[in-house]
């Protein structure tokens, strides 16, 4: 396939009268890792929720491997190859690994692959998720999304709330997955690390793209960094 695996064009979210996404546009060539980094209701969520069919766009157009998806709903983008990994994990607490694991492939396709990922999981497939440290349910949540196999996997701050050695094997997953061939587009508050892992970056602020190019190149420019990016922790 030539040209991008994704294609987000003038995106608009709305609640009620909050114009969360105004005019948003991106896109992710394939094999690539895309981030979007901004801070707290900069519009992150509203952007990937919209990609993945959990909101209804109010104006724009999504394009996944050149088909139209912008009014395709969530269960059947996932069987089309592209899945999300939600904000705040969203593992179902009082079943086990494996049950949650099954969540995310009712044919169980790619369940054996995730254990080999993470042998973690395989260890503590009889345990309720609920039981997991937290590192392990971000675990548990990437993996659920990879037993579909995606094709594009797109994360919601998968490292909110986790140690720093934890933040670090997440971005390790991350930087995996991305070199197994799968498509990332990574939403973080942590915008010098998703940089840092990312091929292309887009700052996002008040809901609309104000710096976007190289990664490299954003955490070289000075005006990103004083405004976005902050000191260095
Ligand atoms: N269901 C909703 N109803 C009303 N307003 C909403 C809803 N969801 C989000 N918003 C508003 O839309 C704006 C963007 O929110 P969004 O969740 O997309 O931001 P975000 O960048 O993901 O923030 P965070 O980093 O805190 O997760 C915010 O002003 C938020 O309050
Ligand atoms: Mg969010």
């Amino acid at each position: 396939m030539t040209g991008p695996i994704l294609t987000v064009e003038d995106l608009r979210v709305r609640y009620g009268r909050v114009e969360a996404v105004r005019g948003v546009s991106f896109d992710a060539a394939a094999g690539e890792l895309v981030t979007l980094v901004g801070a707290n209701g900069a519009g992150k969520s509203s952007i990937i929720n919209a990609v993945s069919g959990l909101v209804r766009p109010r104006g724009g157009r999504i394009l996944f491997e050149g088909r139209d998806i912008t009014r395709t709903p969530a269960h059947r983008l996932v069987r089309s190859g592209l899945v999300q990994v939600p904000e705040g994990r969203q593992i179902l607490a009082t079943l086990t690994v494996e049950e949650n694991l099954r969540l995310g492939a009712p044919r169980r396709a790619g369940i054996g692959e995730v254990y080999g990922r993470f042998p973690v999981l395989a260890e503590r497939r009889r345990s309720p998720a609920g039981t997991l440290s937290g590192g392990e349910q971000q675990m548990l949540a990437i993996g659920r999304a990879l037993v579909a196999r995606p094709r594009l996997i797109l994360l919601d701050e998968p490292s909110m709330g986790l140690a720093p050695r934890i933040v670090d094997e997440v971005f390790g997953v991350i930087g995996e997955i991305r070199s197994s061939g799968t498509t990332v587009v990574l939403v973080e508050q942590n915008a010098r690390r998703a940089l840092r892992a990312a091929d292309h970056g887009y700052i996002l602020a008040s809901g609309e793209i104000v710096h976007s190019g190289p990664a490299a190149e954003l955490l070289g420019d000075d005006r990103v960094v004083q405004a976005y990016l902050g000191v260095e922790t």
